[in-house]
């Protein structure tokens, strides 16, 4: 290894000056612990979020997507989450809320806006199918580390931009994967970075535990819930949607198999079903446009 390839621990500057990127949505995290009570009604609620109207929106436009199925096309907040279950307004609301982030290019990865969401918002979908099939509870924890598990590569463009391209060239060069590049530079990858972010955040530890270990197979390997949210990464990957210079270097440990229970046929028929409810949700895609 060169002198110029040891890691300089810009991950301890990036650490140090996370504190001034925007905090999520005060009103989306006020929402969900309203969600949390029973006493609070859906009109409490609704009352909660309609002085943000970019929120309010993007609810009812998500509201309104084939993937949630509801009979009838909606306008009002009111009328969405009188219509939807408990898990489809945390994902809801959860989406409406990354939306402004996950619509940012990403130069160094080779990432426009249309990319990061469609790579987000198919991997959080994914994940659904991935945890339906090796039987745990499809809430929507893993919806939410599905949709962020790669808010770090927001946080490397903002505080290391220039240096994403060479961390692209030596992942090229060498052949190993963008994270294992990552480490090479930066003394840490953007899945550490972006815990960190939803650590900060005061995200459930839960969430920020399954992005932590989403390119790490010894971590991912250890309990089901992690081992979702990198099988649902790897599969958007491999199908190729939003994909980045990164995205055919993905790879994942045949351990993954084992931690979810599942055996080759189990895996092909979640690949097939994650490609007929990403193709569902195909509104939901187009999403990234309507972010000035
Ligand atoms: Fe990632
Ligand atoms: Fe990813």
């Amino acid at each position: 290894m060169t002198q110029e390839l040891q890691p300089d621990f810009t991950l301890e500057h990036i650490f140090d000056n996370m504190v001034e990127l925007p905090t999520f949505p005060k009103v989306v995290q006020e929402a969900l612990k309203m969600l949390d009570d029973p006493n609070v009604t859906i009109d409490e609620l609704a009352e909660a979020l309609k002085y943000d109207p970019s929120i309010t929106a993007n609810i009812i436009k998500m509201t309104n997507s084939a993937h949630y199925g509801l009979p009838q096309q909606v306008s009002s907040v009111e009328t969405a989450l009188a219509l939807l279950g408990h898990n489809q307004i945390r994902q809801i609301l959860m989406a409406s809320a990354s939306l402004p982030y996950l619509t940012r290019p990403l130069y160094g990865y080779d990432v426009t806006p249309d990319k990061l969401w469609a790579h987000s918002i198919s991997t959080a979908i994914i994940s659904e199918v991935v945890a339906e099939a090796c039987g745990v509870d499809a809430g929507s924890e893993y919806f939410t580390a599905a949709l962020l598990h790669d808010v770090g590569k927001i946080v490397l463009h903002i505080h290391v931009g220039g240096r994403l391209k060479e961390i692209a060239t030596i992942a090229s060069q060498e052949k190993i994967t963008f994270p294992e590049a990552e480490w090479k530079v930066l003394g840490g990858d953007h899945a550490v970075i972006g815990s960190e972010l939803l650590r900060i955040w005061e995200f459930p530890n839960d969430i920020v535990r399954a992005i932590r270990c989403h390119h790490d197979p010894d971590l991912y390997v250890q309990r089901k819930e992690y081992a979702v949210v990198a099988m649902s990464n790897f599969i958007s990957s491999q199908l190729g949607i939003g994909v980045g210079s990164d995205a055919f270097m993905n790879r994942v440990s045949p351990g993954i198999m084992e931690a979810l229970g599942f055996t080759r046929a189990d895996y092909h028929r979640v690949v097939v079903q994650s490609i007929q409810k990403c193709v569902k949700a195909k509104d939901l895609f187009m999403l990234y446009q309507e972010v000035a």
